[in-house]
């Protein structure tokens, strides 16, 4: 068994794509997965697909926007686990638009998802892991935070992410509590076949138009994140924090 053996694993929208991917491998690196998502039912068939591979899971129905929601789930989980050790910020969505057509809806909501949900989580897991002096978080940014077409909503969440995991980092330090976020470029999940569907692209034509800009010259897979994020949940990245870490197939500024 590795290193995470006996910690307790948080992983949010973890019931597919980049949170499943992360959430498997935390589940083979030793760690106690809860696998939450929006569905119960589906949380828990990702976190049965792990059981079934050897590790252990569970999973919870969850809505991290929803200060209720992710304050029930946090008491299932002390029950039930006993706490948080690791917390990834991974749920997410996207509501594409040019500004002059984006509605007040559709920023609330990507706010809500991204920056609501890691800020209400973070602080909810914190508690756990500043009273055992050791505790990782790892956040989902993204390379759109940099600037990103048709993604005012987005980019600023994520942009928004970045600020609040260097923030989280100074404060928590001092209680042995490393923050980190990832900043993915293409990883191929159904939030990024949805996007190809908006712009009614055929998903090998959407994947051709973007790998010219990519110099690894491949999309990135859920494993080339959850590789990431199992070093920074990890003793190895002791003494990193603070940073956002671009999985990205190259520099992208
Ligand atoms: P996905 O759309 O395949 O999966 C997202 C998961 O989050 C879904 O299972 C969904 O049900 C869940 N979710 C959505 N709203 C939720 C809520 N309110 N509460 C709980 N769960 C919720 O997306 P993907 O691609 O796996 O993305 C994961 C993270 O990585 C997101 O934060 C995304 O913004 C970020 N990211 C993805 C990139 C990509 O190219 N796929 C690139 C950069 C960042």
């Amino acid at each position: 068994m590795s290193e995470l053996n006996g910690k307790v694993a948080v992983v949010t929208g973890a019931a597919r794509g980049i949170g499943a991917g992360i959430a498997r491998r935390l589940a083979d690196d030793g760690a106690r997965v809860v696998v939450a998502d929006l569905s119960e039912d589906a949380a828990a068939a990702t976190a049965a697909e792990i059981v079934a591979a050897g590790g252990e899971a569970t999973g919870f129905g969850s809505d991290v926007s929803d200060e209720a929601s992710v304050a029930s789930t946090v008491e299932r989980i002390a029950a039930e686990w006993g706490g948080i050790d690791i917390l990834v910020n991974n749920a997410g969505i996207i509501m594409d638009n040019l500004l002059f057509k984006m509605s007040v809806a559709d920023w609330d909501a990507v706010m809500g998802v991204h920056l609501r949900g890691s800020f209400l989580w973070s602080r909810a897991a914190q508690t756990f892991m500043v009273e055992r002096k050791w505790g990782r978080i790892v956040n989902l940014s993204s390379t759109s935070a940099y600037g990103s077409r048709g993604q005012a909503n987005y980019a600023a969440a994520k942009a928004g992410i970045q600020g609040f995991t260097k923030t989280l980092a100074i404060e928590l330090g001092p209680f042995g509590v490393n923050v980190n976020a990832i900043a993915p470029g293409f990883i191929a999940t159904e939030m990024t076949r949805a996007s190809a569907t908006r712009m009614g692209m055929e998903w090998d034509d959407y994947v051709a138009l973007y790998l010219p800009q990519i110099p690894a010259r491949r999309v990135g897979e859920p494993a080339d994140i959850a590789n990431v994020v199992s070093f920074l949940v990890g003793e190895d990245s002791s003494y990193v924090t603070g940073q956002i870490i671009d999985v990205a197939g190259g520099p992208v500024h």
